[in-house]
């Protein structure tokens, strides 16, 4: 089974227009050149306008028109180091936050997952929060890195957009934070087309009602592959999220598109149990049957500084920025 894999498909800005009506509230925006070499940029810098506490205070200071009289003020040593500020989308990314009360924030396809090693919640109310995210995540410095190298960057002006766009371009993505229940995410494989495997997507935890639960979940997840995504999807063969709504709705939604091999992590399979045409028409389930088969995703490499690495947790992002900002400093 040889596919040419596209992985722009795979990023909201690509897929959500498509199924929409069953995916979570989720804003689309686009990014420029300048946000890509921000976020290749060493450490986590943060703009005074983007911290939580200027917030409140932004519109008054543009309102004035004072930030223009300052920057004429500056030195010229000052104004050789670059402000990372970002007009051109920051409304957007504001408005977002103001309609959802709490994102979720991820760059094309992929989430600052790894952060959950510090934080229990990746629910963001500011700007400052989402970019130090960014920033801090080495899941997202690994998608970066396949968008361009820090020496190409370094060679292309700030205003060469059509670079970002000869690849695939740059797309903040602002899903509404939900208080989703572990137990009802669900990992499902597509393989040409046909729904061969589901299993379980928190194997962190063993939920004993899955045994009992486990006709019903596959049922509605079968129905809802042949309703809404067989043949829809861009590739043949892909790995979708769901989750399902807790009763009485139980709605199926989908939570993200995965490419078919390597790069997606199959969880409790191997992409090789899905090499053979099965005789059964029923995809597979597999789920955590104890306490003693839980497995465990080691996200442990990442960006965070060694020091802070081990036993040291934030209980909120608020404490998390503090945690990297006196890492910087
Ligand atoms: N809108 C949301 N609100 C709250 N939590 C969310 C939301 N969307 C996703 N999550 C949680 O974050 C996890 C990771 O999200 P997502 O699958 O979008 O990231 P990803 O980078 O694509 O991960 P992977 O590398 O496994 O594909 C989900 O399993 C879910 O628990
Ligand atoms: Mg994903």
């Amino acid at each position: 089974m040889d596919q040419v894999i596209d992985l722009n498909n795979y990023s909201p800005a690509k897929w959500l227009p498509l199924f929409k009506n069953c995916s979570l509230k989720t804003t689309v925006i686009k990014a420029n050149l300048k946000f890509l070499k921000y976020l290749f940029e060493d450490g986590v810098v943060i703009d005074p306008k983007y911290k939580k506490s200027q917030d409140d205070n932004d519109s008054l200071s543009s309102l004035s028109g004072c930030e223009d009289q300052e920057l004429s003020n500056h030195s010229s040593e000052q104004l050789e180091q670059k402000e990372w500020v970002f007009p051109e989308f920051d409304e957007q990314i504001k408005k977002a936050l103001e309609e959802y009360n709490g994102v979720f924030p991820k760059l094309n396809w992929k989430a600052p997952r790894d952060c959950y090693e510090w934080v229990p919640e990746l629910n963001c109310t500011s700007i400052e929060e989402i970019f130090t995210l960014f920033k801090s995540s080495t899941l997202i410095g690994d998608m970066l890195e396949r968008l361009a190298s820090a020496e190409t960057l370094e060679k292309l002006d700030d205003s060469d957009e059509q670079y970002l766009e000869s690849v695939g371009g740059l797309y903040i993505i602002l899903k509404k934070w939900y208080d989703l229940n572990g137990s009802m995410e669900f990992r499902c494989f597509v393989r040409e087309n046909k729904l061969v495997g589901i299993c379980q997507r928190k194997t962190k935890h063993f939920y004993p009602f899955l045994k009992e639960k486990q006709q019903e979940i596959v049922a509605r997840i079968s129905e809802f592959f042949t309703s809404k995504l067989k043949n829809k999807f861009f590739d043949n063969s892909y790995v979708f999220d769901v989750y399902i709504d807790i009763p009485p709705k139980q709605r199926v939604l989908i939570l993200d598109f995965n490419p078919w091999g390597e790069l997606t992590n199959p969880i409790m399979f191997s992409f090789d149990d899905f090499s053979s045409e099965k005789s059964s028409g029923e995809p597979e389930f597999r789920y955590i049957q104890d306490q003693d088969s839980l497995i465990i995703e080691d996200l442990s490499v990442n960006r965070v500084p060694q020091e802070f690495t081990g036993e040291l947790k934030s209980e909120n992002l608020a404490q998390f920025i503090k945690m990297m900002e006196k890492s910087v400093n």
